[in-house]
């Protein structure tokens, strides 16, 4: 058993600290924003999060977790695990100011025998930097040692996948430093990939950065389906079969978001030009995936005409089902559009709500309280983040809400035939469009 500290009680710090607890390590959360630190000393779980709660409530409960806004913390730690924010700025790179401030207060505090472990998503190089802080803070003397470890949770299966990981992480200059970080996952029957800091750091945005590119590629292919009327789910699957090539990742619709996959493509493109190589390649990604909502708004007013004066019921706010993060939701972004267009909009999501309406400030936007609210006199009804509750809803009651009857699919999530049967056209993206009755326009 280790004393570990975790500072940031973020998506990742949070997760990180309460899986870490369960593991059997004594671990303290420092938290420095009031609010959140209030309500986990509450009992509470400031962010959505399926399945946390019960782990952070045990841990507690055992003495293996405690959350605090004390720095002094560190005194006293194996280990210290910097999960703190790394936002992007406006030319795509990082800002490293809170990973700049935890290391300078961790570095007056930790000793010689220390490990301080990056989990937050930095820039290569950034672990040199933070071992530069912990070295001129004691010069002159052994220093504790920075190891970088990338998180891949995806948020809301970050408990599943904290238990089950592909592979961990760990990038260390120092063995010894590697090796503590190592023995802190014992119990975790996965390989454990073993490197230099640098090359550890980079491995994250490789990741994220192909599974960015798979999703734009299967955007390109799906746009390729609507034109020469292929159906892209069955492309995807014929192909994604080859073991080389995979099935994860291969979903089109309105593209991707989320904290991570804008952020760290946009580094990565940022610290290539940095380094002088054409990073064409990802700038493709982003541009293919900056351009899918406006062009599905344009399928909308293909079927629809005009916008304006339209009711539009839009079924979720967050960048992907299961979480209450909006950060770069492609949601957030259609929804901008339509009311640009004119569209009255009535919105809904099962968690997302508080953090969109603050995103949304100054929009004209209803926000409802169920799905079916959200579809009560729409024209049309728009899912916009993949909630499997969304895919339950009974096609008959939607239908009997709605003032029109065309449902736009932005994540391939419904079944056609199902709201086939209820009265309902269906058009999804790269999939043949559903017309219950090929003779009525909607058109005006
Ligand atoms: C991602 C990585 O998956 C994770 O390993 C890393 O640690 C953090 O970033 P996350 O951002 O939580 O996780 O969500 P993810 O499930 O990867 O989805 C990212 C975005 O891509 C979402 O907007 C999602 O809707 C979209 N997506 C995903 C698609 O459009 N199609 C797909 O096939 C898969």
């Amino acid at each position: 058993m280790s004393n570990v500290v975790v500072i940031g009680a973020g998506y990742v710090g949070l997760v990180t600290a309460a899986f870490l607890a369960e593991l059997g390590h004594c671990v303290t959360c420092v938290e420095r924003h009031e609010g959140r630190l209030e309500t986990l000393k509450s009992g509470g779980i400031p962010i959505h999060e399926p399945g946390l709660q019960p782990i952070v409530e045990k841990a507690v409960a055992d003495g293996l977790l405690a959350f605090s806004d004390d720095m002094d913390a560190v005194y006293g730690a194996d280990v210290v695990y910097l999960a703190v924010g790394t936002p992007p700025r406006e030319d795509g790179s990082t800002d490293l100011s809170q990973i700049d401030d935890a290391a300078a207060q961790v570095a007056a505090r930790i000793a010689p025998t220390g490990v301080v472990v990056i989990k937050s998503t930095v820039p290569v190089g950034t672990g040199d930097r933070v071992q530069a802080v912990l070295e001129a803070a004691n010069p002159n003397e052994p220093t504790a040692a920075v190891v970088s470890n990338p998180e891949f949770l995806r948020e809301g299966t970050a408990v599943y996948d904290a238990r089950f990981p592909d592979r961990v992480v760990i990038g260390a200059n120092e063995p010894w430093a590697g090796d503590i970080v190592e023995a802190l996952y014992a119990g975790l029957r996965t390989r454990v990939v073993r490197t230099t800091r640098r090359s550890s750091e980079l491995i994250k945005y490789t990741a994220n950065a192909f599974l960015a590119t798979r999703i734009s590629f299967a955007n390109t292919i799906a746009q390729l389906c609507d034109t020469k009327g292929a159906v892209v789910d069955d492309v995807m699957l014929g192909a994604g079969l080859d073991k080389r090539v995979g099935t994860s990742f291969f979903v089109p619709g309105l593209g991707f978001g989320g904290s991570c996959f804008p952020k760290d493509v946009a580094s990565l493109i940022h610290e290539g030009r940095e380094s002088g190589i054409g990073m064409d390649l990802l700038e493709s990604v982003v541009s293919v995936n900056d351009q899918l909502p406006r062009a599905f708004v344009r399928r909308m007013e293909e079927e629809l005409g005009s916008l304006r004066g339209r009711t539009i019921g839009v079924l979720g706010l967050a960048f992907k089902g299961d979480t209450d993060d909006v950060r770069e939701s492609r949601a957030l972004l259609l929804i901008e559009a339509l009311v640009a267009r004119g569209a009255t909009v009535r919105a809904y999501d099962p968690e997302a709500t508080k953090n969109a309406r603050r995103e949304l400030d100054g929009i004209d936007v209803t926000f409802c309280r169920s799905a079916l609210s959200a579809a009560t006199d729409a024209d049309a009804v728009v899912v916009a983040t993949d909630w499997q509750d969304f895919a339950r809803i009974d096609p008959h009651r939607l239908a009997s809400r709605m003032r029109g009857d065309i449902v736009f699919d932005g994540r391939n999530l419904l079944d056609a035939d199902a709201l086939a049967s209820a009265g309902l056209d269906y058009v999804g993206v790269g999939r043949p469009t559903v017309r219950t009755d090929a003779t009525f326009r909607r058109v005006a």
